[in-house]
């Protein structure tokens, strides 16, 4: 039997950061068909831009700007596009993002700014450029995208791992500083999400070593992870903020993980 899409965003405008590829596309899609006015913003304007055609010819409602979320300027720009096209907007997507890794001794300088300056700044300026709309609104709600490396320590992230737990210390204080405006600010943690840029990145044994690491044994998809971020901007999450959540498969959850526990029962 298929069931009707709920529209749990009926009049409401978002903004989705890096809405051209990955997991940004079922993101922009699914809150389209949920009832939002989607602003597509992407460093990439032809990626949104073709997504948010897709939108329009399935009858949503969308429009795309070009953005380099590190540059304050941009994010101006794109706030003030979203507000004259749709309206301000009562939910932030803070998706785009940058990955890398190096081993630590290995790192850059300009590797780390790179990433703090996408990842953590970025982050921040669309938020607060974003936060200042919804506080006039009254409400809304932002989701930031940190990563299982900003919870645990996976070898050569010292960089990403900075700027995705740096995301995750931000959204504590950013829910704490906005909740009387009534902002609720919280945050994804995605395990391996089987986009096309991680497809085409990772070799048989590294795809390996992830399998082995996940207890449900598979990559994430990327509407899941879009799922568990529409939910904590939806009314559903009403009484959620400063949360980050793991979508993660359990990855970073787990222990030790033993096949065959009957044959080492009793010991250690
Ligand atoms: N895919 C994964 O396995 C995974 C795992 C953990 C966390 N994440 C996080 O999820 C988010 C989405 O990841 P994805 O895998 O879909 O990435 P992706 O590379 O497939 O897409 C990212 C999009 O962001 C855009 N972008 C990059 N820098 C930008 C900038 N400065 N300004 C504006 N747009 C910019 C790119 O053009 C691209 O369209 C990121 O924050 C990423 O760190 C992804």
């Amino acid at each position: 039997m298929q069931q009707d899409t709920p529209r749990r965003f009926a009049g409401k405008v978002a903004i989705v950061t890096g809405a051209g590829n990955g997991i940004g596309v079922p993101l922009a899609t699914r809150l389209a068909a949920e009832g939002a006015a989607v602003v597509l913003a992407d460093k990439d304007l032809a990626a949104a831009e073709k997504v948010c055609a897709d939108i329009v010819a399935g009858g949503g409602r969308a429009a795309a700007c070009r953005v380099d979320i590190c540059v304050p300027q941009q994010v101006e720009a794109m706030t003030a596009f979203c507000r004259e096209r749709f309206g301000p907007a009562h939910i932030m997507m803070n998706n785009a993002g940058i990955g890398g890794q190096r081993h630590f001794l290995e790192t850059p300088l300009e590797t780390l700014q790179k990433l703090l300056s996408t990842n953590l700044v970025g982050t921040f300026l669309c938020a607060q450029a974003a936060a200042r709309d919804m506080a006039g609104l009254g409400g809304g709600a932002i989701v930031n995208f940190s990563s299982h490396s900003g919870l645990l320590g996976s070898s050569g992230r010292a960089a990403y791992a900075a700027s995705k737990s740096g995301i995750i210390g931000m959204t504590r204080v950013m829910a704490v500083d906005l909740a009387a405006h009534g902002i609720r600010v919280n945050a994804v943690a995605p395990g391996t999400v089987a986009t096309p840029r991680i497809r085409a990145s990772h070799n048989d044994e590294r795809r390996e070593a992830w399998l082995k690491a996940i207890p449900m044994a598979r990559y994430g998809e990327p509407h899941e992870i879009a799922a568990a971020a529409i939910f904590l901007a939806s009314e559903d999450a009403a009484y959620v903020t400063g949360q980050t959540i793991a979508v993660d498969g359990g990855f970073t959850i787990a222990g030790l993980r033993v096949k065959n526990l009957a044959a080492r029962d009793g010991s250690y």
